[in-house]
């Protein structure tokens, strides 16, 4: 199987950045883990700050893999246009983020993503993106 995970803004951070939230891992190091840990599956990760560049990778995968696992960042509660994306192309999305938005301020409890998503993990750190990827191997 071919999956995508895709970081947005602030990801390429992780590790450095408000680790009391995000905790004190990188993400390339994390994502080599949860590689080798997978037998049968091509996983592979794209990070940008930039949601045009977001969107331009959903186009790019959307129609041959067989999921994107996609922690949109801040663009989760304000993006649009990737929330179009993600209704435009065939391949599932699942959203993922590392805290519990729904603990934090309000304006982290709406997500334009959601709707057109299989379905949305949050909260378990790093960990939900393990969680997400079994999601596309069961
Ligand atoms: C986040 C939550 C977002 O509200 C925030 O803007 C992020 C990270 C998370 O993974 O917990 O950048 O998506």
């Amino acid at each position: 199987k071919k999956i995508l995970i895709i970081n947005g803004p602030n990801l390429n951070l992780l590790g450095i950045r408000e680790e009391n939230i995000y905790g004190s891992q990188d993400f390339p190091s994390y994502f080599e883990e949860l590689r080798h840990s997978l037998s049968g599956v091509r996983l592979t990760y794209f990070q940008s700050n930039h949601e045009g560049a977001i969107i331009d990778k959903l186009h790019e995968v959307g129609f041959s893999f067989d999921g994107v696992v996609l922690n949109a960042g801040a663009y989760t509660h304000t993006s649009l246009a990737i929330a179009d994306a993600i209704a435009g192309i065939t391949t599932p999305v699942v959203e993922v983020h590392i805290s519990n938005v729904h603990k934090r301020e309000e304006f982290r409890h709406h997500s334009y993503m959601a709707k057109n998503c299989v379905g949305v993990i949050c909260g378990f750190g790093l960990e939900s993106y393990r969680l997400a990827v079994s999601s596309f191997l069961s």
